[in-house]
């Protein structure tokens, strides 16, 4: 049985300009031990997925379909519900880490607090099991009681992953949780994070824009674009072969590991991704794909096996670069 599945998932924003779609029906699944990649542009939906697994979407948010979490639809929850299955079953880490941690509290304590909420050990046992998670991401005894603003930038997220662990969740999503730091550093985190996957047998979700990192660290990876997926399959397979027109220009825009300038407009995709508070007709992707034909712009494509891929598109290129 899956640890995570997706069905139909669809949230729609309330805003100013009325409704905008962001995310119009995605289904995914992730094991235990498994690694997941979710890519694409930004805008294309990937926050508002990893959001909706933890119901942590503002009020403005309309959201139908199926969350199925330790056997469990987290869209039927209740507060009292979500509040244990937060941390104990599934986490977060997300973007940015200097803005997340409390800038006036050692990180050690900072670690502690979840397990002290959710378990029922003492203070001192919550701070000698922080110490020992901050040990294994990395944080040495001598630094575990620093605060935020005395450590690194990677330190920092070392320590949000620690956090993220710190009640042994089955799931953990890691939301761009690189794309502040350097290259070097970009690859130590990530490969701690798929370590801790293997070891502890948790499925982990993994959100970039960069598909060059997700077709490396990743066992299987999913491509977004305008809150659909449009392919997916393995991980190396979906970056080294790409068989949707859009897939294809996004492993052109990363082709090694970084290059975070390009992250706003990928130039092997021209063009900008569509308005989403416009009805969308066809394949959303046709105004800015070379291969549209009349049959993209009137019909969607559904996602069909193509290989080794699940592909939504009319026209799917053979798989060579
Ligand atoms: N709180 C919000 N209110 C209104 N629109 C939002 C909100 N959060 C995200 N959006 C919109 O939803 C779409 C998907 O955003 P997001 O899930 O953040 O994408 P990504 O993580 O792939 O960059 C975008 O068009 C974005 O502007
Ligand atoms: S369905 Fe048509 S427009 Fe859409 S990606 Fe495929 S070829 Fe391009
Ligand atoms: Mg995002």
């Amino acid at each position: 049985m899956s640890l995570l599945t997706i069905e139909g998932l669809r949230v729609t924003y309330a805003t100013s300009s009325g409704p905008l779609a962001a995310v119009r029906g995605v289904d995914l699944t992730l094991d235990a031990g498994e690694v997941l990649g979710l890519a694409g542009e930004s805008g294309c939906g990937k926050s508002t997925v990893a959001t909706s697994v933890l119901r942590l979407l503002p009020s403005s948010a309309e959201v139908s379909g199926r969350i199925e979490l330790a056997g469990e639809n987290v869209l039927e929850m209740t507060w009292g519900q979500l509040r244990r299955v937060r941390w104990a079953d599934a986490s977060m880490v997300f973007q940015g880490a200097l803005h997340s941690l409390n800038p006036v509290q050692r990180v050690d304590r900072q670690v502690a607090e979840p397990i002290v909420l959710h378990e029922r050990v003492s203070a001192a046992q919550a701070r000698s099991r922080a110490r020992a998670l901050l040990g294994q991401v990395g944080i040495p005894e001598s630094r575990a009681a620093d605060y935020p603003h005395q450590l690194s930038g990677g330190q920092r997220q070392r320590v949000m992953i620690a956090m993220a662990l710190a009640c042994n969740p089955k799931v953990l999503i890691a939301d761009e949780p690189t794309t502040a730091l350097d290259v070097m550093v970009q690859a130590q985190i990530l490969a701690l994070l798929t370590e801790l996957v293997r070891e502890r047998g948790l499925g982990l979700i993994i959100i970039s824009h960069d598909l060059s990192v997700l077709g490396t660290q990743c066992d299987r990876v999913a491509v977004m674009y305008a809150g659909k997926v449009v392919e997916s399959g393995p991980a190396r397979s979906v970056f080294d072969s790409a068989r949707h027109p859009y897939s294809a220009g996004l492993s052109a825009v990363f082709p090694t590991i970084g290059q975070a300038q390009s992250r706003y407009r990928p130039e092997g995709v021209p063009g900008d991704p569509p308005d989403l508070t416009e009805q969308i007709v066809g394949c959303a992707f046709a105004p800015r794909c070379a291969r549209a034909s009349a049959e993209c712009t009137a019909t969607e494509p559904p996602l069909d096996t193509v290989g080794p891929h699940e592909v939504a598109c009319f026209h799917p290129l053979d798989g060579t670069r």
